[in-house]
C-alpha cells in the first residue's frame, strides 16, 4: 500500500481507481495549493501527483523522505527539479501525447483570433453595438490561410500544428533542436535557422519545452527580425519569451500582434499586455478540454499504478532511470 498525495483537484473516478488498487489517497481539494500545505502533504507520501503549477524543488524533495514517484499532470516538466529527482532516485512521469491535438487546436484558435481581431471586435461590439456592415471597416484583419507559418520546436505539438497548417494552404518553416526528415517528407515543411524563420514567417508559433537553452529564446533581437505584419503565438512556456521586450515591440508596432497562452511569471500578467488591442491572452488553457484533462489524469494514474506494481510506466520522463522495481 502506498500513500499518494494529489496536490490539486482531479476526477473522483481516478482517485477511486488508486483506492481500489489498495492505496491511501489524500487530495488537496482546490487548484492552487499553498506551499505549507504541499510540504505537509508530501512529508508522508510515497507518490505525489501534481499539476504543473506545483513547483517540485529541492525543498519539496527534502520534505518528502519517502517519495518514490512524482507524476506531473502536464507534458512540460520545467516545474520539477529533474536533477534532484534523479539524485534521490525519484521517478518522474508526465502526460505526453494525449494532449497534443488539443493544444494544436488552441494554437490555431489563437492565430485566427489575433489575425482576425476576434477578441478586440467582440469587446467593441458588446460595448458599442454593431454599427452596420461596412466594406472598408477600420478593423480589417489579416489572412491566416495561404501565409507562412514558422514553428519553433517541431515535436509532437509542433507536428500537429504543421498538419493543420497544410489544410490552411500555409507554407511551413520550422526550426528545431533536431531535423525531422519524416515530417519534411510527409508535410513538405522546410528546416531553417531561427533568424531566417523569424524574418520569413507571418506567424511564429513557439512549441519548445522550457529549458536553460530556450529561456528568452525570443527577445529584443529576435523580435526585431520579425516582419511588422507578423504575429507571435506562444503556447510553450512563458519564459521562452522576454515579455518586457515583447510589450515594447507590440507598443511600437514592430510586430502586428501576439497571442499568448503562457506567461513569464504565471499567474502574473506582464504590465502593459492587457491594455493592448493587438494581443489575445488565454490563461494557460492549451490542454483544457474535458476529454483531454480526463485522458491526462488517466495517464498519470495508469503510470503511478504500473510503477507501484513494479512495471515500467509508459510515461517516464527519463526512460533510462527505470530501476526495475521501486
Ligand atoms: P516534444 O514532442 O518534446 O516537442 C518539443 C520540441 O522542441 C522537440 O522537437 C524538441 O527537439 C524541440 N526543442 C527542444 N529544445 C529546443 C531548442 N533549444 N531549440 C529548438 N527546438 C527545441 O513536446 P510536446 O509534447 O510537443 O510539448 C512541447 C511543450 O509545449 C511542452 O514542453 C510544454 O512546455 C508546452 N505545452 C504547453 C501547453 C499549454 O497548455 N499551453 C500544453 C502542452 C504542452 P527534439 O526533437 O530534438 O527533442
Ligand atoms: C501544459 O502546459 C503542459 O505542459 O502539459
Amino acid at each position: 500500500m502506498a500513500r499518494i498525495f494529489v496536490s490539486c483537484r482531479i476526477f473522483p473516478d481516478e482517485v477511486a481507481r488508486l483506492e481500489r488498487a489498495g492505496h491511501e489517497v489524500e487530495m488537496y481539494p482546490g487548484d492552487m495549493i499553498p506551499r505549507e500545505e504541499l510540504l505537509r502533504g508530501v512529508s508522508s507520501a510515497d507518490v505525489l501527483i501534481c499539476p504543473l503549477s506545483t513547483k517540485v524543488d529541492g525543498e519539496v524533495f527534502s520534505s518528502a523522505p519517502h517519495l518514490k514517484i512524482v507524476a506531473n499532470l502536464g507534458v512540460g516538466v520545467d516545474n520539477i527539479d529533474l536533477g534532484e529527482a534523479r539524485a534521490r532516485k525519484v521517478l518522474v512521469l508526465n502526460t505526453p501525447g494525449v494532449l497534443t491535438e488539443t493544444v494544436a487546436d488552441l494554437a490555431f484558435a489563437l492565430m485566427l483570433a489575433v489575425a482576425r481581431r476576434i477578441v478586440e471586435l467582440d469587446k467593441r461590439l458588446r460595448a458599442d453595438g454593431f454599427p452596420g456592415w461596412s466594406f472598408m471597416p477600420r478593423y480589417l484583419g489579416r489572412d491566416v490561410w495561404g501565409t507562412t507559418l514558422g514553428i519553433v520546436g517541431l515535436g509532437r505539438i509542433g507536428g500537429a500544428i504543421a498538419r493543420r497548417a497544410k489544410c490552411f494552404s500555409m507554407e511551413v518553416l520550422y526550426h528545431s533542436r533536431t531535423r525531422k526528415p519524416d515530417l519534411e517528407e510527409e508535410l513538405g515543411c522546410r528546416y531553417v535557422g531561427l533568424d531566417e524563420l523569424l524574418r520569413e514567417s507571418d506567424f511564429v508559433v513557439l512549441c519548445t519545452p522550457l529549458t536553460p537553452e530556450t529561456h528568452h529564446l525570443i527577445g529584443e533581437r529576435e523580435l526585431s527580425l520579425m516582419k511588422d505584419t507578423a504575429y507571435l503565438v506562444n503556447i510553450s512556456r512563458g519564459p521562452v519569451v522576454d515579455e518586457a521586450a515583447l510589450v515594447r515591440a507590440l507598443r511600437e508596432g514592430r510586430i502586428a500582434g501576439a497571442a499568448l497562452d503562457v506567461f513569464e511569471r504565471e499567474p502574473e500578467i506582464h504590465p502593459g499586455l492587457p491594455e493592448l488591442d493587438n494581443v489575445v491572452l488565454t490563461p494557460h488553457i492549451g490542454s483544457a478540454t474535458t476529454g483531454t484533462r480526463r485522458r491526462m489524469a488517466a495517464l498519470a494514474v495508469d503510470g503511478v499504478l504500473a510503477a507501484l506494481r513494479g512495471e515500467r510506466p509508459a510515461n517516464l520522463v527519463e526512460p533510462d532511470v527505470w530501476p526495475g522495481k521501486l
